[in-house]
C-alpha cells in the first residue's frame, strides 16, 4: 500500500471512534450554529486530522486516537475555519491549520495529564494511566513533530515562524506553570503569564490561520484569539471548581490538588487571609493533599463568591475579543465568532 493509502485507510478506521457527546443547553446551541457554518470545512479537518495522527508505529495512533477522537469540542478548528472564513481566506491551507491546530491541543494535553497526573480525559481514563507516562510523553512529542511537517510542506514561511512562536510560548507556559505549583504566592500577574502562554498562544495562533490571511486584518483575528484564550482559560479554571464530574469528565477541585493557584483560588485567597494561609498550610511539603483538606479549601472558595468574580473577568476578556471583530467585514461568520465568545464563557464542559 502507498504511504498516502496506508494513510487514508487508518484515517478511516480512526474516523469510526465513538462520535462526541452531544452538546447541552443554552451555551451549546451557540455553539452548534457555528459549526454548522463550516460544517464541511470541519469534516475536512477531522480527515486530515486523522492522516497526520498516523504512523507505522502502530502505538501512535491507537494512543493518539484514544485521545484524540474521544469527543473533544473541536474548539481550535472551529476558530481557525470561522476566522478564515470571516477574513475571506479560502486557500485549502486553512484545512491544514485547522487540524494542527487540534494535533498541537492534543500534544499539550497528552503532556498535561502526565505533568497533572490527570486520570480522566473526555471521559476516558488518561492515555498515561493507560500506556504509561513514557508513551504518552513521546506520542505528543509525535504530535509536534508532525504539526512541524505539515505545515513546512504547506511552504508559507509565515506559517512556519509563528507557529514555532505559538509553540515556544506554551512551553514556556507550561514550565512557569510547573515551577510554580505550590507556591501559594502566586498571585493575578504571573497567573496571566501563564495562561497567556500556556493557553492563549495557540488560541491566538489559530484564530490568526497561521498568519496566513491579508496582512491588514492579522491584528484584529490575533487580538481577537487572545482575548479570547484568556476567557477560554479562566472559565476552565473556574469550572475547576464549579462543575461536577458528569459534564467535564474531571474531578472537583483538581487543580487545588495539583497544587495549582488558579484565578479563583487567588481572588479568595486575596479576599480573605485566613483562608490564604490555609491554602499555605495545605500546599507546604509539596505531598498529596487530604481529600478532607481539599474538599474544605474548594467548600470555602465556592462560598466566597470568587468564582463569580472570576467568571465575571472572563467576560470581560469575551466581550473585548467580540470588540476586536468589529475590524473584520460584517458577515455570517463574523456573528458566529461571536457567538463562539459567548459560548466560551457560558460553557459548562
Ligand atoms: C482543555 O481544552 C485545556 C484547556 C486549555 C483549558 P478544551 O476545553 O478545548 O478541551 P477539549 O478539546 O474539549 O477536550
Ligand atoms: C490547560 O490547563 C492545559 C493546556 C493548556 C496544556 P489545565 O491543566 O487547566 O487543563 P485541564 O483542566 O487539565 O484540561
Ligand atoms: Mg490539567
Ligand atoms: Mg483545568
Amino acid at each position: 500500500m502507498s504511504e498516502s493509502a496506508h494513510e487514508l485507510a487508518a484515517a478511516a478506521a480512526l474516523a469510526t471512534s465513538p462520535p462526541a457527546p452531544p452538546l447541552r443547553g443554552g451555551a451549546a446551541t451557540l455553539l452548534a450554529e457555528a459549526i454548522a457554518l463550516v460544517g464541511d470545512d470541519l469534516a475536512a479537518a477531522e480527515r486530515e486530522l486523522a492522516v497526520l495522527l498516523h504512523s507505522e508505529v502502530a502505538i501512535i495512533p491507537e494512543l493518539g486516537g484514544h485521545l484524540a477522537f474521544a469527543g473533544g469540542k473541536r474548539f481550535r478548528p472551529l476558530l481557525t475555519l470561522l476566522c478564515a472564513r470571516a477574513a475571506g481566506y479560502a486557500e485549502s491551507h486553512r484545512i491544514t491549520v485547522a487540524a494542527v491546530g487540534e494535533l498541537l491541543h492534543t500534544a499539550t494535553l497528552l503532556h498535561d495529564d502526565v505533568i497533572d497526573q490527570g486520570e480522566f480525559r473526555r471521559g476516558r481514563p488518561s492515555a498515561r494511566l493507560r500506556w504509561g507516562n513514557g508513551l504518552a510523553v513521546l506520542t505528543g512529542d509525535y504530535c509536534l513533530a508532525r504539526a512541524l511537517q505539515a505545515v513546512g510542506r504547506s511552504g508559507r514561511i509565515e506559517a512556519v515562524r509563528s507557529m514555532a512562536d505559538a509553540v515556544t510560548r506554551m512551553a514556556e507556559g507550561e514550565v512557569a506553570q510547573l515551577h510554580g505549583c505550590g507556591d501559594d504566592s502566586l498571585d493575578r500577574a504571573r497567573y496571566s503569564m501563564v495562561i497567556d502562554r500556556k493557553t492563549a498562544a495557540l488560541i491566538e495562533w489559530c484564530s490568526s490561520v497561521a498568519g496566513l490571511p491579508e496582512r491588514a486584518l492579522l491584528p484584529s483575528l490575533s487580538r481577537f484569539g487572545s482575548e479570547l484564550g484568556f476567557a477560554f482559560q479562566i472559565a476552565d479554571d473556574v469550572l475547576d471548581y464549579q462543575a461536577a464530574a458528569e459534564t467535564t469528565g474531571k474531578e472537583p477541585g483538581q487543580d487545588l490538588r495539583d497544587g495549582k493557584m488558579t484565578l479563583p483560588l487567588i481572588l479568595a485567597c486575596e479576599a480573605d487571609p485566613r483562608l490564604h494561609a490555609r491554602v499555605r498550610q495545605a500546599l507546604r511539603g509539596g505531598g498529596p493533599m487530604s481529600p478532607a483538606t481539599a474538599t474544605g479549601i474548594v467548600a470555602a472558595v465556592l462560598d466566597s463568591g470568587a468564582p463569580a468574580r472570576a467568571a465575571a473577568i472572563a467576560s470581560g476578556h469575551a466581550e473585548r475579543a467580540i470588540a476586536a471583530l468589529s475590524e473584520l467585514p460584517p458577515s455570517r461568520a463574523r456573528t458566529a465568532l461571536e457567538q463562539v465568545a459567548l459560548y466560551v464563557v457560558r460553557r459548562s464542559s
